[in-house]
């Protein structure tokens, strides 16, 4: 099948302005390659998704506000820098998110990750929320949404009303993930447009069964 066929919905219209990009470096592209590549094993899967996902989580970090800090260094003069202002966690939307959680812990020393699962309602069609455990004092903190693929949008979506209920306000949310769809970019905008999305990498669209092309297949089934 041709990469015109594959695509049946594409979009001209430019990512929102709560979209971040990582750099398109040649390195970062030659990582995408690789995870793009139907016949990578599993093992160099896992290994070059993972070192996207660390460089997505250090992205994250970056919208986190800092404050004044000052320390003495060992040569006896006082540097003027800064230190992290809120504490954060991390929430992963069940199961795929869940493979991007040790990038975080990588990270991020014994940060705490919530989990939430969503799944579609077969009498609605619509996302359901099945089982959520989140930080007890998560209204007090960052929250950084994991999860590896945004295509329509629907389960994140879910997961932030979730998230919203538990007292955290949309701008304290950072959504990260590897491959967005521009449909979903758009939609999610249209909803949460104070909510800042992090992606690896913006594709052409999603196929009639809403798998994102070009893409990478189905994350979960290949880690
Ligand atoms: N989830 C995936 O794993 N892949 C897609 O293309 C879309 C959603």
């Amino acid at each position: 099948m041709s990469t015109l066929q594959a695509s049946t919905t594409t979009t001209a219209l430019p990512p929102p302005p709560s979209v971040y990009t990582l750099p398109r470096t040649q390195q970062l592209e030659a990582l995408y390659t690789i995870i793009r590549d139907k016949d990578t094993p599993r093992g160099d899967f896992i290994f070059y998704s993972d070192r996207i996902i660390r460089l997505l989580v250090e992205e994250g970090l970056n919208h986190l506000p800092v404050v004044p800090k000052s320390v003495q260094t060992p040569t006896g003069v006082t540097y003027a820098g800064v230190g992290f202002e809120g504490k954060i966690c991390g929430v992963s939307i069940l199961r795929a998110g869940e493979a991007m959680e040790q990038g975080l812990r990588e990270v991020c020393r014994s940060v705490r990750i919530g989990k939430i699962l969503i799944q579609r309602d077969e009498e609605t069609t619509q996302p359901k929320l099945f089982y959520a455990k989140l930080p007890q004092d998560i209204a007090n903190r960052y929250v950084l949404l994991l999860d590896p693929m945004l295509a329509t949008g629907g389960s994140a979506m879910k997961a932030v009303e979730v998230i919203m209920e538990h007292g955290v306000p949309e701008d304290r949310i950072i959504f990260i993930n590897l491959i967005s769809s521009p449909e979903g970019l758009q939609t999610f905008y249209k909803r949460y447009p104070k909510l800042r999305v992090i992606t690896g990498w913006i594709d052409d669209g999603l196929n009639d069964k809403a798998y994102i092309v070009p893409g990478l297949g189905d994350f979960g089934e290949r880690r």
